[in-house]
């Protein structure tokens, strides 16, 4: 039986904390919110900042720590790995850890190390600073420490300019924007995992939108993988994020890419890098049942320096949809259980609760849950994805 203490007890971390427990060993968990989940989970727990590295530290220490770890966020990351370097325990490297928080220094760091781009790459502290400064349109506008679509817009006309950087400042919690060139074409979201020094990239998924999102950027609305795509752009893709794990030094556990394959010159282009798990069923879903791997159980064995057999095990079809609600209170969601296993069903995951506000679907955190089917070929398992969807969104009653 080990000790693993785990930084940050919000929803993903108390995933983490869970199978840990479930796997027999002690799981602690930090965190400076004394209602988060993760203490309800954990064998024990202290409230500290997770910023407080010092304070975390001392905790591992007390509790005799055999690994330390984070699940799905990358503001813990620095933490993690200051305590990992400082006990001698397997640990993402500091410079990976600390440029996860920040997705400009990302950028700049894939740019320079010859990963595709187009246009400037531009980073603003102030509004007045980038109402000032001139570049090439069309361009995405996003705060360096984003996520979910918060803040993002494309900028296809100058007119949209102004708002969509008051847009993007008003989501900044660090006061930081950046701006990239934008890149027409189809998006695509790839998991890869490190582990000793192999790079596996595990799963290439084609994204769905939903245009009706705010600043013309796409907001999903579904997964699906692997995606139909020639050998050709499967092995561009893989190249390109294989190089960006280089450039970032990655050495151990999830990573997550947003990847546009544009319509202009058929490469693909690195938008978005989340040093953690793919969202939205990417990780605990998707990968396990079209790749017969599980990177939370492969992280908790990385985080106990034992060894692991990473090399996926299959190849088979998987789409998701989400379960968009219109705005308003949940008033009644019915049972869905009896749907699993029929019709190509694989799972369905609700995460809101009757009671709950449902707004207007503006960002990738309003969905009401998700919808998960398998099926022959990539188009099957997506119309078999949006025939559920459309079956159940009636089961979520919205007053
Ligand atoms: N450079 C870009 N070119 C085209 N679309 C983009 C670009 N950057 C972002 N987008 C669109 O906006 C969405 C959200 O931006 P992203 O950088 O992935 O932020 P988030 O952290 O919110 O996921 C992307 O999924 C993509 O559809
Ligand atoms: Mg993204």
């Amino acid at each position: 039986m080990s000790n693993i203490l785990v930084i940050g007890g919000g929803t993903y971390q108390t995933t983490l904390i869970k199978r840990i427990r479930e796997f027999g060993h002690n799981a602690f968990c930090v965190d400076k919110n004394i209602t988060c989940p993760g203490f309800i989970a954990a064998t024990a727990y202290r409230c500290i900042d997770t910023s407080d590295m010092e304070a975390c530290l001392s905790y591992a220490r007390e509790i005799e720590a055999d690994g330390v770890g984070t699940y799905g966020a990358t503001i813990t990351l620095p933490t993690v790995s200051y305590i990992g370097t400082k006990l001698n325990l397997p640990t993402l490297n500091s410079y990976a850890a600390k440029i996860a928080g920040n997705k400009y220094e990302i950028k700049k760091a894939l740019v320079e190390h010859g990963c595709h781009n187009k246009g400037d790459l531009l980073v603003f502290h102030s509004v007045d600073e980038a109402l000032d400064s001139g570049f090439k349109y069309p361009c995405a506008v996003k705060p360096s420490d984003g996520s979910g679509s918060k803040g993002v817009s494309i900028v296809k006309d100058p007119i949209q300019y102004e708002q969509a950087i008051r847009y993007g400042f008003a989501a900044a919690r660090f006061g930081e924007i950046y701006i990239e060139g934008a890149i027409e074409g189809d998006e695509y979201s790839v998991e890869a995992f490190v582990n000793e020094e192999k790079i596996y990239v595990y799963s290439i998924i084609k994204t769905t939108f939903n245009r009706s999102g705010e600043n013309n950027t796409g907001i999903s609305y579904g997964h699906t993988t692997p995606p139909d795509i020639s050998v050709e752009d499967e092995m561009a893709i893989k190249d390109e994020v294989t190089k960006a794990i280089h450039a970032l030094k990655i050495n151990m556990g999830s990573i997550n890419f947003d990847v546009i394959l544009s319509h202009e010159d058929s490469l693909p282009y690195i938008i978005d890098c989340g040093i953690r798990i793919g969202q939205n069923l990417i990780a605990s879903h998707m990968v396990p049942f079209s790749r017969g791997v599980n990177e939370l159980d492969m992280y908790i064995s990385q985080l106990l320096g034992k060894t692991i057999d990473a090399e996926p095990k299959f190849t088979k079809y998987v789409s998701t949809r989400l379960l968009i609600a219109e705005p308003g209170i949940i008033k009644e969601i019915k049972s869905m259980q009896d749907l699993i296993g029929k019709e190509g069903i694989i799972d369905i995951v609700i995460r809101k609760h009757v009671g709950e506000q449902q707004r207007w679907y503006k960002d990738k955190s309003d969905n009401v849950g998700w919808v998960i089917c398998c099926g022959e070929s990539p188009r099957d398992a997506e119309e078999r994805a949006e025939h559920a969807r459309i079956k159940l969104l009636p089961r979520i009653i919205v007053g």
